[in-house]
């Protein structure tokens, strides 16, 4: 038996978080051989420690075999201690009519001391997943407090974008889901997003010459899968919670598994046109457990190139409101 990992999850109590702990301690997320320890981070509320308490009942009367501890918080510094995994959503969702970006404000905050603690206290091999949003730029504030841990432990998921355009494609060319591969988002997680269409293949072939209506794939392909979120809100009247969960599974999953080629957002460091600081979405290959290389080259046209230039400004503008906040 390998020895457990310490699975930090901040907004452990939340909606995402009540789907997501349950795939964690199953094994879904580190193999059916890697036991866990959860480490449980909530906010320092009555309601949300009460709440949190709950959930821990819960994974104890679920008896995983591979959850080999739970630790109930409301102290980052001791939730973040000696974490090999720092799994970050606790933060404000947004409601109906907001951007995600407006969430910027107070949730930025919260990635500011997290940044602090996680680099004093967490394993030397931790590495960090953003999900609270805006998740990009959250990832950056909490990277660039970092003096010990290198930029590139500190990934923001577009997973959900990736499975969002997965299954469009696939609805679109009515073929099964599995047949459609390589469709990497690029940019930030929010509507300006780019779901890059030309690189993706449908059974084996180029997805433009099996979904020839290019009016479709650059306007309501990309419109859909950037403005999935708020139709879910619309919806739902909350914000996705079990396909981010999944989609973190599948995140995290994809990081520990060499070989797998999936869309990640990294510090950029100027790759695909991205400004150097930013955390942008691209596809990576996982290399050892936790490591990858971000898969550079694609060749991009001039659609291609005018969206990337739009959701990297974005996140430019998103970093110049929160310079205060980086370190
Ligand atoms: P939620 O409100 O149901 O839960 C958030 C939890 O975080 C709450 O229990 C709250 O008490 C806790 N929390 C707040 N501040 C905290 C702190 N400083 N430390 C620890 N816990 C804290 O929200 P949710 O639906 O679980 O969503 C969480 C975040 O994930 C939101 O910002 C949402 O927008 C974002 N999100 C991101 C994606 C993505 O693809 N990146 C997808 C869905 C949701
Ligand atoms: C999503 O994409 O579903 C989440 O980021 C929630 C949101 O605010 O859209």
């Amino acid at each position: 038996m390998k020895s457990p990992i310490r699975v930090a999850v901040t907004g452990a109590a939340g909606q995402i978080g009540y789907s997501l702990l349950f795939r964690i301690a199953s094994g879904a997320m580190f193999g059916p051989d890697q036991p866990v320890i959860l480490q449980l981070i909530e906010a320092p509320i009555e309601k949300a420690l009460k709440a949190l308490e709950g959930v821990a009942m819960e994974l104890d009367d679920c008896a995983f075999p591979l959850l080999k501890g739970i630790v109930q918080t409301s102290d980052p510094a001791v939730g973040f201690k000696d974490a090999n995994w720092c799994l970050l959503v606790g933060a404000k969702p947004r409601g109906p009519g907001m951007e995600r970006a407006d969430l910027l404000k107070d949730n930025g905050a919260i990635f500011i001391g997290q940044g602090k603690i996680i680099d004093a206290v967490a394993a030397d091999d931790a590495r960090i997943a953003v999900v609270g949003n805006p998740a990009n730029t959250n990832c950056m504030i909490a990277a660039s407090q970092a003096k010990r841990l290198p930029a590139e432990r500190f990934t923001a998921m577009v997973r959900l974008d990736q499975n969002r355009a997965q299954t469009q494609l696939a609805k679109k060319a009515g073929v099964d889901l599995t047949a459609v591969k390589d469709i990497f988002i690029y940019g930030n997680h929010s509507p300006t997003m780019f779901p890059a269409f030309a690189h993706a293949t449908i059974n084996g072939a180029p997805a433009t010459s099996v979904i020839t209506d290019s009016a479709w794939l650059q306007g309501p392909f990309c419109e859909t899968v950037g403005k999935r979120g708020a139709a879910i809100i619309a919806a739902r009247g909350l914000s996705s919670a079990a396909s981010a969960a999944n989609a973190l599974v599948d995140h995290v999953r994809s990081l520990v598994t060499p070989g797998a080629i999936h869309s990640v957002a990294v510090k950029s460091e100027g790759r695909y046109g991205f400004d150097a600081n930013v955390w942008a979405g691209m596809p990576v290959r996982t290399t050892t457990p936790g490591s990858y290389e971000v898969i550079e080259g694609y060749a991009m046209d001039d659609f291609a190139k005018s969206k990337i230039a739009a959701t990297n400004k974005e996140l430019a503008e998103e970093r110049a409101f929160v310079a205060s906040m980086i370190s």
